[in-house]
């Protein structure tokens, strides 16, 4: 079959950074989790998911970020007829999904990718379109346990990728420790929206002339020692957005989404849905350019105008949705 995919690397402003160079891989074992782990992540809007997705008539559905596995359950139990395809560029969620999707009789396939790759995946195993997709953007809380250095409250070696290889090509410590002042400030402010991203960046070249950083808590003592008291002390803390912004420069989170959504859109079936969850204003804002762009084009049409935002009962009982926004296109196939 001959798709032909729209760039939208081009409708974002940012850049993408590398790729990932290494292909898709797909773990061929389905480990019992080690001490039994609980699952960790609560997920998001869930029914406002299964809703927005309108399941019926659905073959495949494509949950792009599989997490601990929540929304693709809730997929598989929604509709008995749909198959799943999902995955995480994390192996840990990868094992915990597959494991949770088991009780579903083969009807779920879970890879290790980015969904940067999803074209090599779909090419590798013969998937060919799919009705739905699902993006839900972003870690999952068991990720903040792991030891990849995504917590601020955690001492843990700075690097941040959810993948085995950053898909950026550098990990946060490569970061901090070797790109110039002026750079790091771009990065916090422009991915963090951080407003002491100077003084941040360069007590970071201060620091690291006398030693490398390489731990979380490095880098949190040198963000506490450059930002004033009044947002030390704040009610937000004052690491959150610089590392947000490094999260989002290791897994080249702008370039992903722009590739991941142009490779979704291309395997979309006519009438198919694609559903995105955000959690930040940036990622948000690429998202809907990039759908403003279907419409002007007359290839897909808005299903909500607004986003989505969750309930004020979810959002008491799961304080981590509380920035979440949901947007939902569907395809329409008049040319
Ligand atoms: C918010 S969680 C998804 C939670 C999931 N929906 C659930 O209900 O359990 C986001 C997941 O996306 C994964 N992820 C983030 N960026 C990715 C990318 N570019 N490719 C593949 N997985 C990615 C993360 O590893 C994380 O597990």
């Amino acid at each position: 079959m001959q798709h032909s995919a729209p760039n939208f690397q081009d409708i974002l402003d940012e850049k993408s950074g590398k790729t990932w160079p290494s292909g898709p891989e797909r773990t061929t074992f389905s480990p019992k989790c080690p001490g039994n782990s609980p699952l960790l992540h609560t997920s998001v809007m869930v029914k406002e998911v299964i809703d927005a997705l309108s399941l019926h008539n659905a073959e495949v559905v494509l949950d792009a970020t599989a997490g601990e596995g929540g929304h693709s359950e809730a997929i598989l139990k929604a509709e008995k007829d749909v198959c799943l395809v999902t995955l995480d560029a994390d192996l840990r969620s990868v094992e915990i999904t597959r494991e949770r999707l088991e009780k579903f009789d083969g009807r779920a396939q879970v890879f290790e990718s980015n969904f940067g790759d999803i074209e090599k995946v779909f090419n590798k195993n013969g998937i060919e379109k799919i009705d739905r997709a699902l993006f839900d953007l972003g870690w999952n809380a068991g990720q903040l346990e792991s030891g990849k250095g995504l917590s601020f409250l955690r001492d843990e070696p700075l690097n941040m990728s959810y993948g085995k290889k950053p898909a950026s090509g550098f990990t946060a410590s490569e970061i901090v420790n070797s790109w110039d002042e002026k750079t790091l400030a771009d990065v916090f402010y422009g991915y963090g929206e951080e407003r002491y991203s100077r003084r941040i960046a360069k007590a970071i070249v201060d620091y690291r002339e006398v030693r490398p950083i390489e731990t979380t808590t490095q880098l949190v003592d040198i963000i506490r020692g450059a930002v004033p008291a009044v947002y030390r002390n704040g009610r937000i803390h004052c690491a959150t957005r610089t590392f947000q912004a490094l999260r989002i420069a290791v897994n080249d989170e702008l370039g992903v989404i722009g590739r991941g959504l142009a490779s979704a859109w291309k395997y979309l079936s006519c009438g198919g849905r694609i559903a995105v969850i955000t959690f930040h204003s940036i990622e948000d804002r690429a998202v809907k350019r990039i759908f403003a762009a279907l419409v002007k084009d007359d290839d897909g049409v808005l299903v909500v105008k607004k986003p989505l935002v969750p309930s004020r009962e979810e959002v008491l009982i799961n304080p981590r949705a509380r920035s979440a926004k949901l947007r939902i296109i569907e395809k329409v196939c008049n040319k």
